[in-house]
């Protein structure tokens, strides 16, 4: 492990986006975005993922220097075109348009097609909120979560974000997979040697497992819920319902035809993601929204919690403590293997590696 700089985070990924000829302003939104992610801890979709997207930029899969263009729009909806250029591009622009919208109607819908992965949805619904509206930011994704009763995985991990505004720069923010976990917490426990508890995955064999490392082989999860005895039917229908506000409301690739995001795909074959900008104006509805906002969220905060070592907190509150944490610290640590991957990549795009204070 080791601990790096805040702003090195942000200029390594800026500088291996721009070595492979993308332009200034997407390299440094897509590098933003992946630090955002590590600044909140949601370690999965930060550094750690950037050879990812790095790799759909080497072989064509992912074209960033193009630009997104409304396809068709009233005055509080649009359909949005990416592209194909990176997912923070595309939702920039999309959540940008949808935010528009709001403050001229009181609803912004913007459906986005040919997207790539946005990263933390939380991200994107947090732009609206900051400007005093209340967001939802969706996205489909390639299939990894099992239908209950099935064997197979058809849907995406298919995240749900949803910000609101409360007085004082406070929010409530919820930001969640629709799978029980996601496959980054499955390779933790694989780390740590720990069992899986039960209603996270299957086995190569369809049959749910306990073992860590046979879910990361088969992977795939299951849904929000769990098994069907523990409701697993009902993240199984918000990642439906996702997908069918996404891929099919915007006529991108959808479930079963979404391909599977992998390192070996050299095919150049693009992800067409969809995604939903939706924002609406509380002011448009009874007044005193955020004093409703902030009266729940303290109401909650201060409820006697069941376990006196764990307070209630309120959605989003995890993200606020860490983000906060990172903020006062100025780095963040970074465990041996997202290190290793960003040595490796410094040396395959002769980029400058990022700058790594030992413990
Ligand atoms: N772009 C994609 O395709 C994609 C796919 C899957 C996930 N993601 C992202 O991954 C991130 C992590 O998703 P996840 O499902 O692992 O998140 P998670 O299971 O950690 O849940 C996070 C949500 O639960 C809230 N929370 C956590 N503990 C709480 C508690 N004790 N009390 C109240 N609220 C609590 C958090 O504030 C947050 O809103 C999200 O940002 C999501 O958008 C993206």
């Amino acid at each position: 492990m080791a601990k790096v700089p805040v702003e090195e985070v942000i200029r390594f990924s800026t500088d291996c986006f721009k070595a492979l000829g993308v332009n200034a302003k997407a390299a440094c939104q897509q590098a933003d975005m992946l630090y955002q992610a590590d600044r909140i801890g949601y370690f999965s979709h930060g550094l750690n993922r950037l050879e990812f997207y790095v790799n759909d930029v080497k072989n064509g899969a992912c074209t960033p220097n193009k630009q997104p263009k409304v396809e068709k729009e009233t005055v509080s909806m649009a359909w949005v075109n990416a592209n194909n250029v990176f997912g923070s591009t595309a939702s920039h622009f999309s959540m940008d348009l949808a935010i528009k919208k709001a403050k001229c109607s009181g609803v912004g819908w913007v459906c986005v097609k040919e997207s790539n992965h946005y990263g933390i949805g939380g991200y994107w619904a947090m732009k609206a909120a900051k400007q005093g509206l209340m967001a939802f930011a969706l996205s489909n994704s390639s299939p990894l979560l099992v239908p209950t009763r099935s064997k197979k995985a058809v849907l995406g991990t298919n995240p749900i974000a949803f910000v609101a505004p409360g007085c004082d720069d406070d929010y409530f923010y919820l930001d969640f997979a629709t799978t029980a976990v996601s496959m980054g917490k499955i390779a933790f426990y694989a780390r740590k040697g720990r069992k899986l508890p039960d209603g996270w995955a299957l086995g190569p064999n369809g049959k749910m497992t306990n073992d860590p490392k046979e879910a990361m082989k088969a992977r795939q999860l299951m849904p929000l819920g769990g098994t069907e005895s523990s409701s697993g039917y009902k993240g199984y229908g918000l990642a439906a319902m996702v997908e069918v506000l996404c891929g099919i409301t915007a006529g991108s690739k959808y479930g079963h035809h979404i391909r599977s995001w992998v390192l070996s795909n050299k095919s150049g074959g693009s992800a067409n993601l969809g995604h939903a900008f939706i924002v609406m104006d509380p002011h448009q509805f009874a007044p005193g929204f955020k004093e409703r906002v902030s009266e729940c969220l303290s109401y909650w905060r201060n409820m006697e919690p069941a376990d006196p070592k764990l307070p209630v907190i309120a959605p989003g509150d995890m993200e606020k403590l860490v983000g906060g944490k990172t903020d006062r610290e100025g780095t963040i640590t970074y465990i041996k293997r997202i290190l290793e991957h960003s040595r490796k990549i410094a040396k395959d795009l002769k980029v400058k590696p990022l700058k790594e204070i030992p413990l």
